[in-house]
């Protein structure tokens, strides 16, 4: 079985747009692969959160994953800083990364310009701890956005450099690991293309938010004045909404409202309403099984004690295996 290996972001709530994106996939891997997939909680030291914050952002994201279906059993679901050999790795490898190469690395870049009051080495060397990451389980497949393809790359030179320098074969070259065709946009609902925190308030559907919540933010997403043609081309506003209904109600829904669009006689607000229902009817077995969990504090402390347990095993392992390599010896 291959290694998969995945890393998410404490930041917010799970949406639409994670699930069908990344975790509905995560899912599915578990079976065929020996998987990974954790909580980067050192990584989000960057932006100097509050104790609380932290922890609570932590807790989250792992009661949230473990009601979309992350079994415990089946994969490893840890929480980074439960596994501390990761910066002994992040260390050793900070030795061979170079200072021109992680200057130019696009996402430090970004973060320079978005946070010209905060550049610092943590953001820098973010690649090195996510490198860290990914070697330590000596992971082959890393399913990632296209946003992390240049992170993996450089993944890829660390290890190979690694190898090169102790003129050893021990890390393999960790790939991309797209979804191919399964890869289905999920567009928000303020007009803009992507579902995402960070694209503004009601932009986003998350699994735990109650029904009225739902309704709300449908009914304010953004439409136009309806087509004035037979079968005209929708706008992109009007796809998106198209594609969200697409993914949540049942196909006769959709071809309903996609009739009434193509014969004129739609009306965005029976739309909306409609697609509302089916949002509310599609999260709610994730928000009951994220209450519960949330409540059940033995289940989630075990989850991650099974996860703790599992991946210190194997990272404890390439741990000493590399400080072989490099040369250290015990007196
Ligand atoms: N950088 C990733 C993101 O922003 C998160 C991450 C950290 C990660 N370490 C990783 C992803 C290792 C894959 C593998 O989403």
């Amino acid at each position: 079985m291959e290694t998969v290996l995945s890393g998410i972001r404490p930041t917010g709530n799970l949406h639409l747009g994670n699930y069908f994106g990344a975790l509905r996939n995560f899912i599915s891997m578990q079976n065929e692969h020996n998987c990974y997939f954790f909580i980067a909680d050192y990584h989000s030291l960057t932006t100097h959160p509050t104790p609380q914050d932290l922890h609570g952002n932590v807790r989250q994201i792992l009661v949230e994953y473990l009601a979309a279906g992350l079994d415990p059993e089946k994969s490893t679901l840890y929480v980074q800083s439960d596994v501390p050999q990761v910066i002994e790795l992040y260390l050793f490898l900070n030795m061979n990364a170079y200072i021109g190469e992680l200057e130019r690395c696009t996402s430090f870049k970004d973060k320079i310009r978005q946070n010209p009051q905060n550049i610092n080495a943590g953001l820098l060397t973010y690649p090195t701890l996510m490198a860290a990451d990914i070697l330590l389980h000596r992971a082959t497949k890393v399913p990632v956005g296209k946003d992390q393809e240049q992170h993996l790359e450089m993944t890829r030179t660390f290890a190979n450099r690694f190898n090169r320098m102790y003129n050893v074969d021990y890390f393999p070259e960790p790939q991309a690991f797209n979804f191919g065709n399964e890869l289905i946009k999920i567009p928000g609902l303020n007009g803009s293309g992507k579902m995402g925190k960070s694209e503004g308030e009601g932009n986003a559907i998350y699994l735990a938010d109650e029904p009225e919540a739902i309704r709300k933010k449908v009914m304010k997403a953004v439409t136009d004045s309806g087509p004035t043609m037979p079968n005209q081309e929708k706008p992109e506003v009007i796809k998106n909404i198209f594609q969200l209904m697409h993914v949540v109600s049942a196909p006769e829904t959709f071809n309903y409202f996609d009739e009434m669009y193509n014969t004129c006689q739609i009306r965005y607000g029976d739309m909306k309403k409609q697609l509302a229902e089916d949002m509310i009817l599609f999260t709610a077995p994730f928000r009951e099984k994220i209450k519960e969990i949330s409540a059940d504090e033995a289940y989630v402390s075990r989850a991650a004690r099974i996860g703790k347990e599992k991946a210190q095993e194997s990272a404890s392992k390439t741990v000493s295996e590399i400080r072989e390599i490099i040369g250290f010896k015990k007196f």
